[in-house]
């Protein structure tokens, strides 16, 4: 099936918002606005609608100059990227709906997108999650993320290195509100209250012994309201959890600051591997201990034993131990 089209975001609005956002106590001319990005003041005028279609508070007109009432909570490449300035994400891109930001970024990185490429979107309309699950990416409510990591390592590293973004996740929720403590569920997902409040989806392309790209895909339901009916009893989210509103743009840069740092230790210094692998089993209540139903090639049932050095779950299981290699798991 043919997917429409990804919208990306025109830069000029990023820029417009950053200029209002800088002079937020003034109302900017439509005269400096168009100085400064280089238009002429009706093109500025339409760019000011696009704003407003994507919620952005501008008031004014052409005649008056425009002013914001409120900060935005749009992950705009200008908002993002003075706040993550010392980390390898230095190429962001934003686009307003897209199909998946994994599929983009996966052919992004196929053509040659450098390492530390990041694909957000306000909305997907066809988010896709591990196996053949959806991932529902209501409009302006998730953080809809993917990156672009060219490591030096082998594929078989690929599994630790999507752990740690689960590790990179907590931090950054716990960054924002100290009180919240997500419990990671082997291999990729986040819970609070026991219900999901964030997947990830790691993909790459490798030779057997090298990775040659890699994408992590993390989708994090952060102001959403409700879930569709199929999803109530199983997902949540962090305004549902805190009875509060959050911000986007904030949560967005402590995830990819802390993505930075597990990813720049695994891929170089002494022994991180080993404390990823201890720090997720410390964080998840699913990693030893607990009787679970898994779904894979077949269903078994068992106790979980820990991860094995290379970050796979081990199950004691009525006939023996056994490695979970991809299946999906259920307490019971
Ligand atoms: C899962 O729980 O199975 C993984 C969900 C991953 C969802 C994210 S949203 C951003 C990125 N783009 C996608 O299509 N999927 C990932």
């Amino acid at each position: 099936m043919l997917s429409a089209p990804a919208q990306k975001t025109d830069t000029r609005l990023g820029r417009i918002v950053r200029l209002l956002m800088d002079h937020a106590t003034v109302v900017v001319s439509g005269t400096k606005i168009a100085d400064e990005i280089g238009t002429g003041r009706s093109e500025v005028w339409r760019l000011i609608q696009q704003l407003r279609s994507l919620g952005v508070d501008v008031a004014g007109h052409p005649a008056s100059g425009y002013q914001l009432r409120t900060v935005p909570d749009l992950l705009l490449a200008d908002l993002l990227a003075p706040l993550v300035k010392s980390t390898v994400f230095q190429h962001i891109h934003h686009y307003y709906k897209i199909g998946s930001t994994n599929s983009t970024a996966m052919e992004a990185a196929a053509e040659g997108a450098p390492e530390g490429s990041v694909y957000l979107a306000e909305e997907q309309t066809a988010g896709r999650g591990r196996g053949a699950h959806d991932w529902h990416s209501a409009r302006s409510a998730g953080v809809y993320c993917s990156v672009v990591l060219r490591p030096i390592l082998p594929p078989s590293d690929a599994l630790v290195l999507s752990l740690a973004a689960g590790l990179a996740v907590r931090a950054a929720v716990r960054e924002l509100d100290s009180r919240l403590n997500p419990d990671l569920k082997w291999p990729n997902d986040l819970l609070l209250d026991g219900k999901k409040f964030c997947g990830i989806l790691t993909e790459m392309n490798a030779e057997a012994t090298r990775v040659r790209y890699l994408v992590i895909g993390v989708g994090i339901n952060v102001n959403h309201a409700k879930f569709p009916d199929d999803l109530r009893d199983l997902a949540t989210s962090l305004r549902l959890i805190s009875s509060s509103e959050w911000s986007r743009v904030e949560l967005t840069a402590a995830l990819l600051k802390s993505l930075h740092r597990e990813y720049t230790d695994l891929v170089g210094k002494p022994g991180a591997h080993e404390s990823i692998l201890r720090r997720f089993a410390e964080h998840s209540s699913y990693a030893r201990g607990r009787k679970v139903h898994i779904e894979e090639n077949g269903a078994f049932e068992g106790v979980t034993e820990g991860l094995d050095p290379r970050g796979f779950l081990q199950v004691r299981t009525e006939r023996g131990s056994r490695t979970v290699l991809s299946g999906t798991i259920r307490a019971i």
